[in-house]
């Protein structure tokens, strides 16, 4: 669906639709003037006198098809003390999906009514548009089209009115498509399964991103992996008939190449069977999505690009196949990392922290950062800390971790802080080796984090993102059908925007 902009004032909108906030207590036309210029029938639709406007609520009202704007969708916010961009946020996405089901191809949505809801209006202008794309998003690469089905509605435009058109009305409505243009493709990587999508295919999917998007591109593969000493990563994907991979991508825009880099790493596991220590079947078709912190990375940088953000940006995704066989590691090997510590392997599912070790460490030889931040479907134990709508953020900085939430908050992905305790990284003494790489089940994602931890040198600023939890979406919801969520993308996006220091 494309975005446009009417700008010349609520007399020469159009649209099969016209979308309109409704709130409780309130009367429609007497809060937005502006309805009454684009739609005059509004005021006689007899319909609109039985609205109750509650959360959730949509009525549909005609005027006459031939009309510039023949028909307008209320939306109902409940209370305007109560409303929040979240609500507005599945609001719109309900609304564009009735769209959809109407079978229309153009929505008008008037821009003067978002100033007055709470929020701010150019924050406002990015969820709408965001919301209503993300509203379209489904996975239907892998199966026939539905021959009963609308198609997306063709565009949806802005409708301003012609004397204020605020300044950043157009810009906040390209972020927002942006967004969800990240959103979408990190949904599109993680829901592709995982004999479709082998770490070698996951990183020529990078590759052509990024070509297309305007970041440079690097992969290492199994030799250049060996060369570099990334032997954690490697066996990780050695049971596997796939090997691994880890893709440098870089954002250098010009004037930035010597600034120090905001480093990204993402973990890209492809599959995750759990290796020899195997997982149970119930689930385990949802480990196609242990990619999705790499998918966050790539996705997030791409769209930073195509903004033209004036920061430098490196991302590394690491990828591998965690599979059982006859070559696999095993519990108890000890592998090295990128910084030359030795690592005894405990349980071979907890092969998330073996491929960011690594990926860590070999950066921070490689680069200056001005910062880390790690994404990763890492722990079981985070999701059953914080449940499914609340990420693990770990950080020893107050002030990136704060940025981190509050670019959350923005994006509507919620993190918890969890604490990285440090007494309880004795549970990771080895008899063995310089580390133990897992501890008991009490706690797990924090001695997960723990042992990424011990791979960040002393001093460096750095923040581990733990999505394992809400990166599934167990049921479909105006914003996301089931399956991949793509959480983490928007977060990063707008972290990124906002530059770290
Ligand atoms: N990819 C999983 C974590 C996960 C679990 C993500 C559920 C999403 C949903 C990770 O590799 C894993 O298996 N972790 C183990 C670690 C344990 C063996 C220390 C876990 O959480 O059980
Ligand atoms: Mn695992
Ligand atoms: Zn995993």
């Amino acid at each position: 669906m494309e975005v446009r902009f009417q700008n010349l004032g609520p007399e020469h909108w159009k649209g099969d639709v016209l979308l309109a906030f409704a709130c409780e207590g309130e009367e429609l036309l007497q809060e937005n003037p502006e309805l009454d210029k684009a739609a005059p029938w509004l005021a006689v639709a007899p319909a609109l006198r039985d609205f109750k406007p509650k959360e959730g609520a949509l009525a549909l009202l005609h005027g006459h098809p031939e009309l510039a704007i023949p028909r307008v969708l209320a939306i109902g916010l409940g209370k305007r003390e109560d409303v929040t961009p979240e609500r507005i946020r599945k609001a719109v996405a309900s609304a564009v999906q009735r769209c959809r089901a109407l079978g229309v191809t153009s929505i008008l949505l008037p821009e003067p009514q978002l100033g007055r809801l709470p929020g701010g209006r150019e924050r406002l202008v990015e969820e709408c548009v965001c919301a209503a794309q993300l509203a379209l998003y489904r996975f239907d690469a892998l199966k026939k089209a539905p021959k009963d089905e609308n198609p997306a509605p063709e565009w949806l435009a802005l409708g301003f009115d012609g004397e204020s058109v605020p300044d950043g009305g157009h810009a906040a409505a390209r972020r927002g498509e942006s967004a969800a243009w990240a959103v979408s493709l990190a949904r599109d990587l993680a829901n592709m399964p995982g004999n479709l999508l082998s770490p070698a295919l996951l990183a020529e999917r990078a590759a052509t991103v990024a070509e297309e998007s305007g970041l440079t591109c690097e992969i290492l593969d199994e030799d250049a992996l060996a060369r570099e000493g990334l032997d954690c990563l490697r066996a990780v994907g050695q049971g596997s008939t796939r090997p691994p991979r880890l893709v440098v991508l870089e954002y250098a825009p010009a004037g930035h190449e010597q600034e120090k880099p905001l480093i990204l790493v993402g973990k890209g596991i492809t599959f995750d069977s759990g290796g020899l220590c195997i997982k149970p079947a119930a689930n385990m078709y949802q480990m196609k999505c242990d990619m999705s912190g790499a998918a966050a990375v790539l996705a997030s940088m791409a769209a930073l690009a195509r903004e033209g953000a004036p920061r430098r940006v490196v991302g590394l995704l690491a990828c591998a196949e965690n599979m059982p066989d006859g070559g696999a590691f095993r519990p108890g090997d000890v592998v090295t990392a990128a910084n030359g510590d030795s690592v005894e392997v405990i349980n071979t599912d907890a092969e998330g922290r073996l491929a960011l070790c690594d990926a860590l460490a070999w950066a921070q030889k490689r680069w200056t950062p001005a910062a880390i931040v790690d994404i990763a479907t890492l722990t079981g134990a985070c999701a059953v800390a914080l449940g499914t709508g609340l990420a693990g953020l770990f950080c020893d900085d107050d002030g990136l971790a704060e940025r981190l939430g509050a670019a959350g908050a923005v994006a509507g992905e919620n993190y918890w802080r969890l604490p990285l305790w440090q007494p309880y990284a004795e549970q990771l003494k080895s008899e063995v080796a310089d580390i133990k790489h897992t501890a008991g089940r009490e706690g797990g994602a924090i001695t997960a984090a723990l042992f990424l931890r011990h791979f960040v040198r002393e001093g460096e600023l750095w923040a581990h993102l733990d999505i394992a939890g809400v990166d599934w979406n167990a049921k479909t919801t105006p914003l996301c059908p089931e399956g991949a969520s793509g959480f983490g993308a928007r977060t990063l996006l707008e972290l990124m925007r906002g530059g770290i220091q």
